[in-house]
């Protein structure tokens, strides 16, 4: 894999800043922040009147804990602008996040808004490894979700060349590679192994590409998984987090020369960790849910936000800004099997330990008896698809989840190709619970 480390004046000056110059410039966009959505918000305004509290109380990053959270269901009860704090005819966009319930999450940005976040999204592209000049393939959507226009506004903000395909027509995907040498591809991890999927297909050799690097989000993903798509193609895989409350994609980045964890942006993005159950803010090194502040956001500041993401915060490495830890998991995709707190990222740990098993899986929970069960989907790689092989790796991932995550589980091994296939998040729970 080539090195993509960034060279002497690569970098903003603000990614090499020391804490003290970044805590002083939080602060200053802090109080910013809290008054204009005070100001502009009914929302925000009722909030702080309800627990007695005025932007003017904070004088210190610290006393942020003063600050009422902001949920989800806030926004849902605001559907749909009601949380914009600039007339409408300001708005330059409104993106949506689909949600599986109910109304979407409806967002808006001013002109500069967009700016900011083509700004950070150039930023999390060059720690990935991008560079001006390059070709970049964005196969995330576009649309309401914020993964499509989010890359390609960073990417052509960084210099490169943007192919817009979004996502699905797989077998163009793998064309186009082919046919247009792109450096790096912007896509979720799951859609990226469907990809493959289609190298193999067709008869190409995936190592054989023009890909660098492939900056992957908006889904859980393990080192694992990093490990098995970096091997596939020879290039760097690279984490990208971020939510359409915050801004969408550009919140966090894995820095190429350390993978080891993504740095917050947090010139724009104040980071907390809380305990998820009680609320009670957590000291760094902790793990907890990830709570947001915008610090410089026009058209929707979002203050205290609850993510449901469970991660912990460390210090910077690579850049000063803090990194937070690959995101384990949501909340709401804790699964309590028989006592047990399972999250899909650690079953898809064990499946990528099974040498005879594909990286495509799907956890199915029915109930038996009024004991939850859990089925893992799983399907056999070509040159392990035979019955006895099957059965043997159906007993090798059962054993394999018994003992590291401590739970009993059906497996189902299926033959190559049969099992479900991502063309962007990956849905990987199917809970059949109460249909039973
Ligand atoms: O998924 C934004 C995005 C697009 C991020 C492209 C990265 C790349 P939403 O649709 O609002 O926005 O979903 C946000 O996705 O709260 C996490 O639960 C999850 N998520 C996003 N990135 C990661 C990641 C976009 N790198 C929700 N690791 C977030 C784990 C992620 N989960």
């Amino acid at each position: 894999m080539e090195d993509l480390s960034p060279r002497e004046g690569d970098l903003e000056p603000i990614e090499t800043a020391s804490c003290d110059e970044i805590a002083g410039l939080q602060l200053e966009r802090l109080k910013w922040s809290l008054g204009h959505a005070y100001e502009n918000v009914p929302f925000y305004n009722e909030r702080f009147q309800s627990v007695g509290v005025h932007p003017s109380d904070l004088t210190s990053l610290d006393d942020l804990k003063k600050f009422p959270f902001t949920v989800k269901q806030d926004l849902r009860n605001n559907y749909p602008f009601g949380m914009f704090a600039v007339p409408r005819e300001k708005l330059a966009r409104i993106h949506a996040s689909s949600g599986t319930t109910g109304k979407p999450t409806v967002v808006g940005y001013t002109a500069n808004d967009i700016d900011m976040w083509a700004q950070v999204m150039a930023r999390s592209i060059r720690a990935s490894g991008g560079r001006p000049g390059h070709v970049a393939h964005v196969a995330y959507g576009y649309g309401l979700f914020t993964g499509g226009l989010g890359a390609h506004y960073g990417a052509e903000k960084l210099g490169c060349t943007v192919i817009p395909i979004s996502g699905g027509m797989t077998e163009r995907q793998v064309t186009l590679i082919q046919d247009f040498r792109p450096d790096f591809i912007m896509v979720t991890p799951s859609y990226m192994l469907s990809i493959l999927d289609e190298f193999r297909r067709v008869g190409l050799d995936p190592r054989a590409c023009s890909l660098k690097v492939g900056i992957f989000g908006a889904e859980p993903w393990t080192n694992a998984m990093r490990g098995e798509i970096e091997q596939a193609f020879d290039m760097h895989a690279v984490d990208i987090y971020g939510l359409s409350e915050v801004i969408g994609p550009g919140v966090a980045n894995e820095c190429v020369e350390t993978k080891d964890g993504l740095h917050v942006w947090e010139d724009h993005f104040y980071p907390e960790i809380v305990d998820p159950n009680t609320g009670v803010p957590l000291t760094d090194g902790e793990r907890g849910e990830l709570v947001f502040t915008s610090l410089t956001k026009e058209a929707f500041p979002i203050l205290r936000y609850r993510t449901r993401d469970l991660t912990r915060l460390l210090p910077g490495t690579a850049r000063s800004m803090r990194r937070m830890e690959k995101v384990t998991g949501r909340s709401d995709d804790m699964m309590i099997i028989r006592g047990v707190n399972v999250f899909p990222t650690q079953i898809e740990e064990q499946i990528l330990k099974c040498a005879g098993l594909a990286p495509h899986y799907q956890i199915e929970l029915t109930r038996d008896d009024r004991m939850d069960v859990m089925t893992i989907h799983v399907e056999a790689l070509e040159n392990a698809a035979s019955d006895e092989e099957r059965a043997r790796s159906a007993s090798e991932l059962t054993e394999h989840i018994k003992s590291v995550v401590g739970v009993s589980t059906r497996v189902v091994v299926g033959t190559p190709g049969t099992g479900a296939r991502s063309a962007g998040k990956a849905q990987r729970i199917i809970d059949n619970r109460a249909k039973d």
